[in-house]
């Protein structure tokens, strides 16, 4: 017992030692991509009778399947959606895991739901929901997604006295998160699909028109992006919640992206409406600087959640006839990691001034790059930013074209970017979220279209 707690020791140490050395090292290599075969060619069985143990194990890692991933939070990383999340809250995140801790019930896990609430809270309070709003942290934005429109659907149905319809609907625009239509198909249900006006965004005009000429359809929610994933265009969140609320409908935001701008107090007016919607996503884990994988659900009356999403058995019980805050009460989840935690750890050791500064950082470069790609003849942006989606046409350029630049970026280890359709186009599409992005780093990514 004695030898294993000192390699156990010896590990931790060399574990601990490449946390810090990744953070040392400013920044970490993008990392790189390579194919099962390669894989089970240079690293060999690791799952074996007697085991690799530690280091070998180890070694594995950090030599053949580490370099083998892409660092999410490499400073040109400008694909998808990017990640940057604090040194602080990385290293919570080992705690977090080391720490055992069952966090579904308020029971087994007090202080650390009173924490993730803190969290939670603070967000409620940016959207302007009222005190008693609430919610719990789930893997992402799709799960999150999926979790309110369960709620929304659960409460239309006890609003309609239990009586299912033919079929149910849920209202939204072609620019919505590709996971509202798997939250739709999980759900056996419809999409209606809203036209979007001449900025890409869902207005309470065309809203009313898509429902009166589905009236008589049972649309429990409208989902509404507050920065839409592809273009980061936030739809008209004021006009879409007259709507809802005149029609007695469950508004969804799906804030995922986008959200994390209301810490920065001078961009909430761009969220006008918000405080009106019954639910909202954000994740952490895109830009509020926490590590994977962590969404933020926030409902205006939690109490219709737990009717939905309360899970009932005889082993449960003891938990459930307690008046007490259950984080698996709010989503489809029992079993969870306090995975709110880092990004709780995070916010209160920096406070919320470096939340609204780091943002207030990338969007001041995105503005920057914008004026840059307006400045160079040979790059046509094609929608202003209103977060930090930059999408541009490189004059000339092919689809192939654009697959070419990306390929050559990642495989010199210089930016991960990928191309994009705009309008059935090709086009490219970047997006700032790291506040250690400089403009140096993306004019040598405009540089390589010349
Ligand atoms: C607007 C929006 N909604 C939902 C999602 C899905 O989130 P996740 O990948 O965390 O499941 C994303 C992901 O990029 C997003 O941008």
């Amino acid at each position: 017992m004695h030898g294993l707690m000192k390699e156990t020791e010896q590990l931790a140490r060399q574990v601990l030692e490449l946390v810090l050395a990744r953070q040392r090292q400013d920044p970490w290599p993008l990392g790189g991509v390579a194919t099962a075969a390669e894989l089970a060619r240079r690293v060999g069985p690791t799952i074996t009778p007697a085991g690799l143990g530690g280091p070998a194990a180890l070694r594995r890692w950090v030599e053949e399947l580490g370099p083998a991933t892409v660092a999410a939070d490499h400073p040109r990383y400008l694909a998808f959606i990017p990640h940057a999340p604090t040194e602080v809250s990385v290293l919570f995140e080992l705690l977090v895991g080391a720490s055992g801790i069952y966090a579904g019930s308020w029971l087994e896990a007090a202080g650390a739901v009173h924490a993730e609430n803190e969290a939670l809270h603070w967000l409620a309070d940016l959207a302007g929901f009222p005190p008693e709003a609430g919610g719990t942290f789930v893997p992402g934005g799709t799960l999150g997604n999926l979790s309110a429109l369960h709620a929304a659907r659960h409460a239309a149905l006890v609003r309609r006295g239990g009586a299912r319809p033919a079929r149910w609907r849920i209202a939204t625009s072609a620019e919505a998160h590709s996971s509202i239509a798997q939250a739709a198909r999980v759900l056996d249900v419809d999409l209606i699909d809203v036209p979007v006006d001449v900025y890409h965004r869902l207005t309470g005009d065309h809203l009313r028109a898509a429902l009166d000429a589905h009236a008589g359809d049972a649309i429990f929610a409208v989902v509404a992006s507050a920065g839409a994933t592809n273009l980061g265009v936030i739809d008209d969140l004021a006009s879409v919640a007259t709507v809802c609320r005149e029609r007695g409908l469950w508004l969804h935001v799906d804030g995922a992206y986008g959200l994390a701008a209301l810490a920065a107090p001078r961009m909430r007016p761009a969220f006008g409406g918000i405080e009106l919607a019954d639910s909202f996503i954000v994740d952490p884990h895109k830009w509020l600087f926490a590590p994977y994988d962590c969404c933020a659900l926030v409902y205006r009356d939690p109490g219709q959640a737990r009717a939905a999403h309360s899970q009932s058995a005889a082993y449960l019980d003891a938990i459930t006839a307690r008046d007490e805050w259950n984080p698996a009460d709010y989503a489809v989840q029992l079993s969870r990691r306090a995975r709110g935690l880092p990004f709780w750890f995070s916010l209160a050791v920096h406070g919320t001034d470096a939340y609204e500064e780091a943002i207030d950082t990338t969007l001041a470069v995105t503005r920057q790059v914008a004026d840059e790609i307006r400045s160079r003849p040979y790059l046509e942006l094609l929608i202003e930013p209103e977060l930090t989606v930059l999408v541009f046409r490189r004059r000339g350029w092919t689809a192939a074209d654009y697959d070419v630049w990306s390929a050559r970026l990642f495989a010199t280890g210089t930016a991960f970017v990928m191309p994009t359709h705009v309008w059935g186009e090709p086009a490219a599409r970047i997006v700032i979220l790291n506040p250690r992005t400089t403009f140096a780093d993306i004019a040598m990514v405009l540089d390589a279209m010349r």
